[in-house]
């Protein structure tokens, strides 16, 4: 019935979520293998949803138990790996750095390693694609001007983009070392629903909603560049199936903004959706200690994408920022109570 088995890893996460959905719709006759350890950021309602999916096999485990990989590869003669799960958020990876190498780098080299020998074994090491979704972090922190490319040198800053950076560089070795057919994406700060409420737009959404202070790091003059989550999935999607073999993908809008712009812009969408009765939303930002480390900014140039995949962004910022809060408001509210593991 299926014409091919894909292994998702962190499928029950923000951006994982959005793309189970996309890709699961959009190849019915693909099976998808959703591994997730279904830590504090998966989404358990979102997996549960997947077991009511005909393609979707939504299978609770750890990227780094060798056994575990071994025996899906087996089971479902799995054919491509899409690999999204790891820790990812900066802050967390200040508390506890060790835990970002287990799943980062430990968790990408168990792995890249069980396909290696699957694939090998089964003949189809040249065309059996292993796809790992990295982040713009690895290449640093940019002054005022410049863009981050795929030959900018890496300069990771935080132990959470010093672990994806180190895992990108197994991906790369496996390539040049064994022959792996496998791609790279890196992609900028995305937004959407699904996010987890620990993160930067869903933590100034749960402010609002609360009408408590929105705590922005420094002067909130930090500035990232943001993509709408459904383009990130089509950008993956594209690399996947026709990226070249070894080859890195910025997938970026070249949106920059402000910490700061997106926390007045949910402001006002805000007082639109929500009017606050004598009250503006945005008397509630307020500046906190900044991050140690904080990187400034971070701007992608996504040239290679676009010429050689015709990929390119979709979302209108406005408007898909609104359809976000939108969500957050109606079927995403529970995803706004913090989780107990929150650290
Ligand atoms: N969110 C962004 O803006 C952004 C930008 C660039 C790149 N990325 C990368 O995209 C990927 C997905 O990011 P996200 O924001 O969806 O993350 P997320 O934290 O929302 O989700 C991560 C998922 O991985 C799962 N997971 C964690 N450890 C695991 C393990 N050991 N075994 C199996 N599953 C495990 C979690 O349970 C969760 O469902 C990550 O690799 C991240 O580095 C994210």
């Amino acid at each position: 019935m299926f014409e091919r088995t894909i292994l998702i890893t962190g499928g029950a996460g923000f951006i994982g979520t959005n793309f189970v959905d996309y890709f699961s719709s959009r190849y019915p006759k693909t099976r998808i293998i959703d591994l997730d350890a279904l830590t504090y950021a998966a989404h358990p309602q979102s997996f549960e949803r997947q077991k009511t999916m005909a393609n979707v096999v939504p299978v609770e485990g750890n990227i780094c138990d060798e056994a575990l990989l071994q025996e899906l590869f087996e089971r479902y003669d799995i054919s491509g790996v899409i690999h999204f799960a790891a820790e990812s958020h900066v802050d967390n990876s200040i508390a506890d750095p060790v835990r970002f190498v287990q799943t980062n780098v430990m968790g990408t080299a168990a792995l890249l390693d069980v396909s290696l020998k699957f694939w090998k074994k089964t003949e189809r090491l040249d065309k059996a694609r292993f796809h790992h979704i990295s982040t713009d972090e690895v290449f640093g922190t940019l002054g005022a001007k410049g863009f981050f490319t795929e030959d900018t040198p890496y300069a990771p800053t935080s132990p959470y983009s010093a672990s994806k950076a180190s895992a990108d560089l197994l991906v790369r070795a496996y390539v040049k070392t064994f022959g792996m057919n496998a791609t790279i994406s890196h992609c900028c700060n995305n937004y959407g629903p699904w996010q987890h409420a620990e993160k930067f737009i869903p933590t100034v959404i749960g402010k609002c909603l609360a009408h408590d202070p929105i705590p922005l790091y420094g002067t909130g003059l930090n500035v990232r560049d943001w993509l709408w989550v459904k383009d990130h999935c089509r950008a993956v999607d594209l690399v996947f199936q026709q990226g070249r073999r070894g080859e890195s993908y910025i997938i970026s809008a070249q949106l920059e903004k402000t910490n700061l712009d997106i926390a007045q812009t949910i402001c006002a969408i805000f007082d639109e959706l929500r009017p606050w009765h004598g009250h503006l939303h945005k008397e509630l930002i307020s500046f906190v200690e900044d991050r140690p480390g904080h990187d400034f900014r971070y701007a992608s140039n996504p040239e290679r994408i676009k010429q050689e995949l015709h990929w390119q962004a979709l979302g209108n910022f406005e408007e898909a920022l609104r359809q976000t809060v939108l969500w957050y408001l109606t079927e995403g509210s529970t995803t706004l109570i913090p989780s107990k593991a929150l650290r």
